[in-house]
């Protein structure tokens, strides 16, 4: 069984045990490759065991997502898939750290001890951080998160301090954060686990196989993900390609990235047939897709090409709507996971998504990150401790 690292354009191969991100030609990213068979029924099988590492929805495939001897594994995945008005839902947000990030992160601080690091970085809006963290916690690993100042979630930042993370607070947006620790990573030897890091993209996978899984392989028509640094759009594509040339899906479902208006580059490349890749300064109440210079831009790419995708935008306002409805359906999320629904209805709108095609949203976080964007403080009804203004608030008199 042989797994290797390959660059996305001129097909270059390294070491799978080799510490690199890009290939050294003219910096194209890398992906994991590997050339034995994998046979689907296994899966199936594990479903029903017991050990830790089969009731991971991540290490479940792991013919197809790293072979390793040990796992750090909390167990992550094995979310749960709702139906609500005809749409699918699969629900990510709960995983162990409130995020899709532990699929990928499990696989990265696996390698990250395979090659024998001492310490791991990302930066962060405060999902991956608090994932690294515990990831990083439980391995023995120092964790180190850049995350932009005063543009993180209080919750986030406490979790990621929680699980024992040095927390670099960067005077700058995301964007900034990235480029600073993709530099202090190269020169002081720190082991990056951003999704540019290749391994983080195999977990990731694992999002498209459980729910193609979860509906008995029998493939929907579209799956729809929120899209910023593009690492899901990106791992979603390989995902997809994977399960299709290994005979695991008879047909290839659609995927549709939504971004926000305030932070659209792909958005505005696609609407360019992708002859240019865009860059924007990114605002947009969604924290977790406030990136204007999306890391996995090129990976991204060709998962909208193979999979006859399509890149849509919704404005805040319409993101916000959709997240009042799945909070209302009492399932609830984050409000970058919002806009696949607030996606759904504007491709519905446009004709591109049909009547009776099955569709799943992907909800890539915990209704508790940015919990500013529910609290509503005139919701809230403050009275005195007595029965009388109990009755006087509820009855309206
Ligand atoms: N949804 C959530 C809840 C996220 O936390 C993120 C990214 C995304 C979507 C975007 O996914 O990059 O794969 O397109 N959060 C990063 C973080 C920025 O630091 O937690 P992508």
């Amino acid at each position: 069984m042989s797994e290797w690292l390959q660059c996305i354009a001129n097909k270059h191969r390294f070491p799978i045990d080799e510490i690199r991100y890009t290939c050294d030609h003219d910096g194209d990213l890398l992906e994991v490759e590997r050339d034995h068979l994998i046979d689907r029924n296994s899966f199936d099988d594990r479903s029903t065991s017991h050990a830790p590492i089969d009731q991971s929805g991540v290490w479940r495939f792991r013919e197809g997502v790293l072979n390793v001897d040990r796992a750090i594994t909390h167990p992550e995945g094995g979310t749960r898939l709702y139906e609500r008005n005809g749409i699918f839902f699969k629900h990510e947000g709960e995983n162990p750290t409130g995020s899709f990030k532990d699929r990928g992160m499990t696989v990265a601080v696996t390698q990250a001890v395979r090659l024998k690091a001492t310490a791991v970085a990302c930066a962060s809006t405060g999902n991956t951080s608090s994932s690294l963290a515990a990831y990083a916690a439980q391995a023995g690993l120092k964790a180190i998160v850049f995350v932009p100042a005063g543009k993180i979630s209080s919750g986030k930042l406490a979790q990621t301090l929680a699980y024992g993370a040095t927390c670099l607070a960067i005077r700058g947006d995301f964007d900034a954060a990235m480029r600073l620790v993709r530099e202090a990573c190269a020169r002081f030897n720190i082991y990056l686990v951003n999704s540019i890091n290749p391994f983080r993209i195999e977990g990731q996978k694992t999002i498209v196989w459980e729910i193609l899984q979860d509906l008995q392989w029998d493939a929907p028509d579209w799956i729809v993900v929120p899209a910023g640094n593009l690492g899901n759009t990106s791992a979603f594509g390989k995902a997809l390609r994977e399960a299709h040339k290994r005979g695991w899906i008879a047909r290839v479902p659609r995927l549709a990235s939504i971004q926000a208006c305030g932070a659209n580059p792909f958005y505005r490349s696609f609407s360019e047939g992708f002859a240019t890749r865009h860059t924007v300064t990114a605002e947009t109440i969604a924290t977790a897709i406030r990136i204007g210079d999306p890391v996995s831009h090129d990976k991204a790419v060709a998962a909208i090409r193979d999979t006859n995708g399509i890149v849509e935008e919704v404005t805040d306002d319409e993101l916000m709507s959709a997240k009042r409805t799945i909070d209302g359906m009492g399932i609830g999320c984050e409000p970058a996971s919002a806009t696949t629904l607030a996606g759904v209805q504007k491709l519905r709108a446009k004709g591109v998504m049909k009547d009776g095609e099955r569709i799943v949203c992907v909800l890539t976080g915990h209704i508790l990150k940015d919990p500013e964007a529910n609290f509503r403080a005139e919701k809230v009804l403050e009275i005195d401790a007595t029965l009388d203004a109990v009755e006087q608030r509820l009855m309206g008199s």
